[in-house]
């Protein structure tokens, strides 16, 4: 049986691509197309992520994941409850770059130090992180890029 969840909201943002840390173990084969090894498949703006796989321990170690390839920021609430964001800062739109502190709920970008709350409405310097339409049906967790 599974769980859905739906989380939604929208804002600006845009997919500039500028250099950045590499903050994840993600992905693999360059990120894309329906490979088995990556631990997820696209289909159109769906990103069909499977849990359970090895890529996507962090995830559940850290309750964070950034799967920059998709750029996609993923957040573990519950075994039953994940978030998912736009990976692309809002203020350059680096997407490989981030930390993640639970504590205050916000995302940080190390390419200039700002934050960005969780909530899919407050905005942080250039705008709102984004959020993400995301459903859970057992372990896979679909992503509807928006
Ligand atoms: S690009 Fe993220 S803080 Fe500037």
């Amino acid at each position: 049986m599974g769980v859905t969840m739906l989380e939604s909201c929208s804002s600006g943002g845009d997919d500039d691509v500028v250099g950045g840390g590499g903050n994840n173990n993600g992905g693999g084969n360059n990120g894309g197309g329906n490979n088995n090894n990556s631990g997820y498949t696209k289909s159109g703006n769906n990103v069909v992520i499977s849990l359970n796989h090895s890529n996507f321990n962090n995830l559940h170690s850290n309750g964070w994941f950034n799967l920059y390839q998709e750029k996609i920021l993923i957040i573990k609430i519950s075994s039953t409850s994940y978030k998912a964001f736009t990976g692309s800062c809002p203020h350059q739109g680096t997407h490989t770059a981030w930390s993640y502190n639970g504590s205050s709920n916000e995302f940080v970008c190390g390419q200039h130090g700002n934050s960005y709350k969780t909530d899919c409405s407050s905005a942080g310097v250039g705008g709102v992180l984004k959020c993400y339409e995301s459903s859970l049906n057992g372990n896979s967790l679909t992503v509807t890029k928006s």
